[in-house]
């Protein structure tokens, strides 16, 4: 089984995320995330938004509408330039991005029609009438309504070059070939930063910012061995940009190593064509440069752009462990295979999960308590069926960190103290006793890093 075949199967087996509407066979390039899937998704965001807004004083957020005015992707130019190529086999009439042949059908080997482009917004309309007057646009990106509110969210919360405005949300993209899992969809989450300067800085706040998504990742467990990135030539760059560096992971397809995220340096360009389209006047959101507004400039804008579904992608396949024969070396049963997915703790759907030795009242007691206590601060599972090897491989299997035995030593003492418990690190499998009282702080020092 391929890397991504075990993740999908993970994902699949442990509630993460399922194909969309799978009891009607699914539907291509859409998904949907299961309660494990969801949490570690929230975490990812969570962790984004505290990592680039909530830390960072010239940082605010906003929530655009998924559909708004057709105007805006005029302004982008999405309307126009947001294409792809399409090609269609003569024979079996499958269609394939014409950038991902050799010049024949990749299935059946026959040749190709000529190539059309085709837009990738996804269209709908708005109202009751099905006219071409009434159409509107799904989003393709989060940007454009950071972009078209630029003037609402500087006025009111007073900001100052340079600031920045951040937003988490879907976006839609009709692409023809889906694939990969959750790699490409044609509905996903993006986490877009739009951080606005002065033009003659963009420079070194581009390059500043490319490695703080590089180190965030990092930072977030992945391993650096398979990160790298990727400096656009000036031949590759859009037409709105003077600089971009994707940031790659050696994601387990095809093509290999392949964009995570995209930094760009934006220049002024949607600024001014906003300006342009709603105004009549390029320059109509030049932003003082000073306390005493003598100069104006319109901004140049940087911007970090990440795929909320590629990231957990990406972190998923990064802490996938698959041990054969298993961890444990105190019995001597082998296992055929252990599964340990060493997410960071921040990302894990459980951060703790509380297992009462057996179902004797005495202990569920003691452990529904601890549950409740937990469940104040972090995500908490409370796992009380199967023998304690088989709760911690499952914990083991979906990333949780660390795992609570309530015992008959919790009780009565005995080779522990009364009144503690054993906690029991994921990765190293290594147990500490801990008062009952003590298990908060325990945990607050433990997951604070
Ligand atoms: N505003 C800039 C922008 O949207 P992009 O490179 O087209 O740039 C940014 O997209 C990020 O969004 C990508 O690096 C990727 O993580 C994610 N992304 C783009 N298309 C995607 C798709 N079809 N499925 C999943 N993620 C996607």
């Amino acid at each position: 089984m391929s890397s991504m075949d075990r993740i999908v199967n993970l994902c699949k087996r442990r509630g993460f995320v399922f194909p969309s509407a799978e009891i009607y066979g699914g539907f291509g390039g859409f998904w949907d995330w299961g309660p494990l899937g969801l949490k570690m998704k929230n975490n990812i965001k969570n962790v984004w938004w505290h990592d680039f807004v909530l830390t960072w004083q010239d940082v605010v957020g906003m929530d655009g509408s998924i559909i708004t005015n057709p105007k805006v992707w005029e302004a982008s130019g999405h309307a126009a330039n947001f294409v792809d190529r399409l090609v269609e086999c003569t024979a079996c009439h499958h269609r394939f991005k014409a950038d991902d042949t050799g010049g024949s059908c990749p299935d059946c080997s026959r040749p190709l029609m000529p190539a059309r482009t085709f837009n990738t917004m996804f269209t709908t309309q708005v109202g009751p009438v099905a006219a071409t007057a009434n159409r509107a646009y799904l989003r393709p990106e989060t940007a454009q309504s950071i972009f078209a509110n630029f003037e609402n969210v500087r006025d009111t919360m007073r900001l100052k070059l340079p600031f920045g405005i951040a937003q988490i949300g879907k976006a839609f993209r009709n692409e023809i070939t889906p694939g990969n899992f959750i790699f490409r969809s044609r509905e996903f989450e993006q986490m877009e930063l739009e951080y606005f300067v002065w033009p003659e800085k963009s420079d070194e706040y581009f390059a500043e910012l490319v490695d703080t998504c590089y180190n965030w990742f990092v930072k977030l467990g992945l391993n650096p061995e398979h990160l790298r990135k990727y400096v656009y030539p000036a031949n590759e760059l859009a037409h709105y940009s003077r600089a971009t560096t994707d940031i790659e992971y050696a994601f387990p397809i095809e093509q290999g190593w392949s964009e995570l995220m995209g930094v760009a340096n934006r220049t002024d360009y949607d600024l001014r064509r906003h300006g342009q389209f709603a105004k009549g006047d390029e320059q109509a959101f030049a932003t003082p440069t000073d306390d005493e507004g003598n100069k104006k400039v319109v901004p140049y804008v940087i911007e970090p752009s990440m795929g909320v579904d590629r990231a957990a992608l990406a972190f998923l396949l990064d802490a996938y462990e698959e041990v054969s024969g298993g961890r444990t070396t105190t019995t001597d049963s082998v296992k055929e295979k252990e599964i340990v997915l060493h997410i960071h703790k921040s990302l894990a759907p459980y951060q703790a999960a509380v297992l009462p030795l057996s179902k004797k009242p005495v202990l569920v007691k003691v452990a529904e308590e601890i549950t409740k206590t937990l469940r104040q601060h972090w995500s908490t599972d409370y796992d009380v069926t199967g023998s304690i090897g088989k709760r911690y491989r499952r914990q083991d299997e979906i990333g949780t960190p660390y795992c609570i035995t309530v015992d008959f030593d919790t009780l009565d003492g005995g080779k522990r103290p009364k009144g503690t418990v054993t906690i029991r690190d994921r990765d190293t499998m290594a147990q500490d006793d801990i008062a009952i009282p003590e298990i908060v702080d325990y945990f607050r020092a433990k997951l604070a890093s």
